[in-house]
């Protein structure tokens, strides 16, 4: 079934620029791109993005970072989208990434890790849902 996830390419792979080349390795992979921006969010957005790790001991670097400087948000469609995209960034720490993945070619660090993808069909509408309206996602 044909479903959507939403993904950010990360202040340190903007900064580095590989956002082309990660793009280039999104849309090869075959995700159709639904909706796509470049911004820079706030501490606060950043912070409200990422609530669920509130608890967490990285929260506040997480912050951040994510707020240190512009990034690229966009939502994806594809079958599968979720779980595909999930493989094809790589696992969270770009150490413990497999070859070819995004985070293993382009991320630093667990923390600086280069992309997001969203976890599950719910949270890929929320996330999607915070940075574009409906108009925008077509
Ligand atoms: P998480 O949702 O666990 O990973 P993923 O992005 O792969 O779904 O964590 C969200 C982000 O929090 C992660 O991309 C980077 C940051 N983070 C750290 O800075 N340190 C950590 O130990 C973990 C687990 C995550």
């Amino acid at each position: 079934m044909s479903n959507r996830t939403f993904t950010m390419i990360k202040p340190d792979a903007m900064k580095n620029g590989h956002a082309g080349a990660i793009l280039d390795k999104i849309i090869k992979a075959g995700f159709r791109v639904v909706a796509l921006k470049q911004t820079k969010l706030s501490a606060e957005k950043a912070g409200e993005f990422y609530a669920v790790h509130k608890e967490r001991p990285f929260y506040g670097e997480l912050v951040e970072f994510m707020s240190s400087g512009v990034i690229i948000a966009a939502i994806l469609e594809k079958d599968n989208a979720v779980a595909d995209f999930r493989t094809l960034i790589g696992a969270t720490d770009p150490a413990k990434a497999d070859e070819g993945t995004i985070r293993k070619l382009f991320a630093t660090s667990v923390g600086e890790n280069a992309v997001h993808g969203s976890d599950s069909d719910e949270n890929a509408k929320i996330e999607g849902s915070f940075f574009f309206s409906g108009l925008e996602q077509y």
